[in-house]
């Protein structure tokens, strides 16, 4: 009898051990401050609401079509590009990963900047990145004039 029920244990204690997080908590989850907490989730909701039907919950993209902002090497190199980009929308081809896209994006006039700053602190601070609160201030100062990148 034994022989048949400590491996059953085992494997209990495995299943009962492997994380059940679903990735929805598991972004969040990964902040402890507050101050990026205040930030992040009201921009987790705004995120899904403007940009979750092109980029994905999760970030991914789409395909050849939709740039992704998990792991993605253009999204990482510049925070200022990005809320650039938030804003004004994006045309023309571009590398991400390398992978080209050419589809354009288009602008978000109505997004004030505490509301960018919200998305850009979430996304900011999902997938393993870390760059703490991106204010309203911040934002606002970026939106002034284009990223030298393009
Ligand atoms: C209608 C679909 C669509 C929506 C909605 C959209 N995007 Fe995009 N986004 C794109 C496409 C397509 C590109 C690639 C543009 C190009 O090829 O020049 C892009 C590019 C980007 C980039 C630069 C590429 C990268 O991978 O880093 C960022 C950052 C970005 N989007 C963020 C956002 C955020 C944040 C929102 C919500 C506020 C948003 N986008 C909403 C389609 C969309």
């Amino acid at each position: 009898m034994r022989v048949i029920v400590l491996p059953l244990i085992f494997v209990l204690i495995i299943v009962s051990c492997t994380p059940k997080v679903s990735s929805e908590q598991t972004n969040l989850a990964q902040i402890s401050d507050a101050k990026v907490l205040q930030y992040a989730i009201p921009g987790k909701e705004l995120y899904e609401t403007y940009c979750a039907n092109c980029h994905q919950k999760e970030g991914t993209g789409l395909g050849k079509l939709i740039p992704p902002l998990r792991e993605a090497d253009y999204f990482k190199a510049s925070i200022h590009r990005s809320i650039w980009i938030m804003r004004n929308g994006k045309k023309g081809p571009i590398v991400v990963n390398g992978q080209e896209y050419n589809q354009p994006m288009p602008a978000n006039p109505n997004l004030k900047p505490l509301e960018i700053a919200q998305i850009a602190t979430y996304l900011y601070n999902s997938w393993g990145m870390r760059e703490g609160v991106i204010d309203a201030p911040r934002v606002e100062n970026y939106l002034k004039n284009p990223p030298i990148e393009n």
